[in-house]
């Protein structure tokens, strides 16, 4: 029998994609606006609203979500959201653009992408964001310095994507909300649990996505591929990476992979919040967090992105977390592990996270089969020999 799917965020998949006459009439409408000029990160906000990524956000929020989202991790009408997506422009630039008015939306290049229904222009509170969603006003916290880069003002209101941004890589796994939920009707799963990464899938990784695999009917492998810092392994190499990966250790018919084109915040626990609504969206029934989620540096507990979940009923985020205790190589047990399962002295450990993975390839270290498969310890080797020089 058929079913349904789950419900995205609010009850609707939000389609902010402009066809057709309405399209034309847009343009119309565009052509004669003042511009604004997105960066990488807004254009990826941009998108995200139009294709139901960020349901039920229609546009970048007003003050009132903001403040909400910021006080009480919730929208103005009480639903769950923990983090601010919104549209910042210099004081000067927002001088220019009236509310009521329309803005056109552009690249970097001029091209119109898409259209701003400016309805509010308000301040944004840089100190009070910081020390609400990333837990410290500390300049060199990557979101903290983000937002001190940016304009003073954000602009709120709906928006319409006209043209999806172009120079797509990946273009096979470009699935959007509504590509994912008819892939998985397909398939017939009934529970889809998502993976968010920024890294290579290392054993750690593997081990938590298998143990999901257990007990879902599928996996929806979603590496974050927008921005994120400049240390962290560059996308065309970590995607070819899960290639390997999916080639030689997964069952194909188990596993979907899919690029998450968002920014990464590195709002630790909040994130993990809004990662979990967003794969929601994408039509997940369950979603798995596990050792320091979303976390940089040691700005977060590595529990307190599970610790978060206690704060909002199951029903009103609607998606299930699977929590996941540090997971390691054991020794002794021969296999992966965490504290839930293995009796052995610490000594008997090896310890894999991300920021391990990026040591050893920048020390010119070798990662270990217990640490990362070999084909992909091949593909990393091989990229960080090349750029390192030799
Ligand atoms: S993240 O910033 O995208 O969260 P990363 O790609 O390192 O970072 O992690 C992806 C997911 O795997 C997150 O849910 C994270 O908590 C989890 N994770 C990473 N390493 C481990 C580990 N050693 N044990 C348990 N969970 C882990």
């Amino acid at each position: 029998m058929k079913h349904a799917g789950i419900p995205p965020h609010g009850g609707r998949l939000v389609n902010r994609l402009s066809h057709g006459a309405e399209r034309d009439a847009e343009e119309h409408i565009a052509r004669t606006a003042p511009r604004i000029v997105l960066d990488a990160w807004a254009i990826s906000d941009l998108e995200l609203i139009a294709v139901g990524a960020f349901s039920p956000l229609e546009g970048f929020m007003g003050k009132d979500d903001y403040e909400s989202v910021l006080e009480r991790k919730r929208l103005a009408n009480g639903l769950p959201w923990t983090i601010p997506i919104t549209l910042a422009v210099t004081r000067s630039e927002a001088e220019k653009l009236g509310e009521g008015e329309p803005v056109a939306l552009t690249d970097a290049g001029g091209r119109v992408l898409g259209v701003l229904y400016l309805e509010q222009k308000y301040r944004v509170e840089k100190e009070r964001e910081a020390r609400l969603v990333f837990a410290t006003t500390d300049p060199t916290h990557p979101g903290v310095r983000r937002l001190s880069e940016t304009g003073e003002i954000y602009l709120a209101g709906k928006i319409s994507v006209l043209h999806r941004p172009e120079h797509r890589e990946y273009q096979a796994y470009w699935l959007d909300p509504a590509d994912t939920r008819r892939i998985f009707q397909q398939k017939g799963w009934r529970t889809i649990v998502g993976f968010q990464t920024r890294n290579p899938v290392h054993r750690a990784h593997e081990y938590i996505q298998k143990c999901a695999l257990e007990i879902a009917d599928g996996l929806f492998l979603h590496p974050l591929v927008g921005e994120t810092k400049s240390d962290d392994i560059p996308t065309a190499v970590r995607m070819r990476c899960y290639e390997v990966l999916l080639q030689y250790y997964y069952p194909r018919d188990r596993v979907v992979l899919g690029v998450y084109p968002a920014a990464m915040r590195y709002a630790g626990p909040r994130e993990a919040i809004f990662h979990a609504i967003v794969r929601k969206n994408y039509g997940c029934t369950h979603f798995i967090v596990g050792r320091d989620h979303a976390g940089v540096g040691n700005y977060y507990g590595s529990f307190e992105a599970h610790r978060i979940f206690d704060e909002f009923d199951p029903e009103e985020l609607g998606i299930t977390p699977l929590l996941f205790d540090n997971a390691f190589y054991c020794r002794r047990c021969g296999g992966m592990a965490s504290a839930k399962t293995c009796p052995h002295e610490k000594s008997e450990h090896l310890i894999l996270s991300g920021t391990e993975v990026r040591r050893r390839l920048r020390a010119g270290e070798p990662l270990p089969p217990e640490f990362t498969r070999p084909e992909v310890a091949e593909i990393l080797a091989a990229a960080f020999g090349g750029e390192g020089g030799g």
